[in-house]
């Protein structure tokens, strides 16, 4: 089965490979020739995964899954979510957005917040949805030096690092993206 993966990132793409059974060869945007923006402007993180997912289809004829992610501050009602890659404007720069979302949680008691992934599929006709969410808080000052985005301000329940500051492997165990992948993952794997 050839299923196409809505993504210009290698390295999800090699990420989710590595997990499937072999019977089934996923496709980047790259590797079907796709080298235009896919349209992501719904106001949702869900809406947005479908609307990749549904375009690629479309367009190209593929089965095809998509991924959406964002950070979810609860006392900022659900701020940054759908526009948490550009924040802080459309330089899509990480310390900025970081620096703004510390700067509007300035007077806040609570900090808590989750990171929201959603993989949307399209399969034999049918669209499924899976979804990750990782719980934690965010912190008052950044910490640590891997990972991306919001990782150096992001603490994941149960943990006292940053997700900076821990392993991408530790990360991929617990983290959003890692659950969401889980689940696609498990619903592909029983398929032929
Ligand atoms: P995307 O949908 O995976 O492109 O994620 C959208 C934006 O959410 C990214 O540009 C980051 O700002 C943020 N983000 C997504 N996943 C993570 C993560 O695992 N850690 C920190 N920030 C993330």
């Amino acid at each position: 089965m050839k299923l196409v993966f809505a993504t210009n990132n290698q390295n999800k793409v090699k990420e989710v490979q590595s997990l499937l059974p072999s019977h089934i060869t996923i496709l980047s945007l790259k590797d079907i020739g796709c080298d235009e923006d896919v349209p992501e402007t719904q106001p949702t993180i869900e809406g947005n995964a479908i609307q990749k997912a549904q375009y690629i289809k479309k367009h190209y004829g593929y089965d095809c899954f998509a991924d959406d992610t964002g950070l979810e501050v609860k006392s900022l009602n659900g701020e940054p979510g759908v526009f948490s890659a550009r924040y802080a404007g459309t330089q899509r720069n990480a310390d900025d957005n970081m620096n703004k979302l510390l700067h509007n949680l300035k007077d806040k008691k609570d900090r808590s917040a989750h990171f929201k992934t959603v993989i949307a599929l399209i399969l034999n006709g049918k669209q499924h949805t899976f979804t990750g969410i990782c719980e934690g808080t965010i912190i008052k000052e950044k910490r640590g030096e891997q990972g991306f985005g919001y990782d150096p301000i992001f603490v994941a329940e149960g943990f006292t690092e940053t997700f900076a500051e821990i392993s991408l492997e530790e990360k991929n165990r617990v983290s959003h993206r890692g659950k969401a992948v889980q689940k696609l993952i498990h619903f592909l794997s029983t398929k032929n």
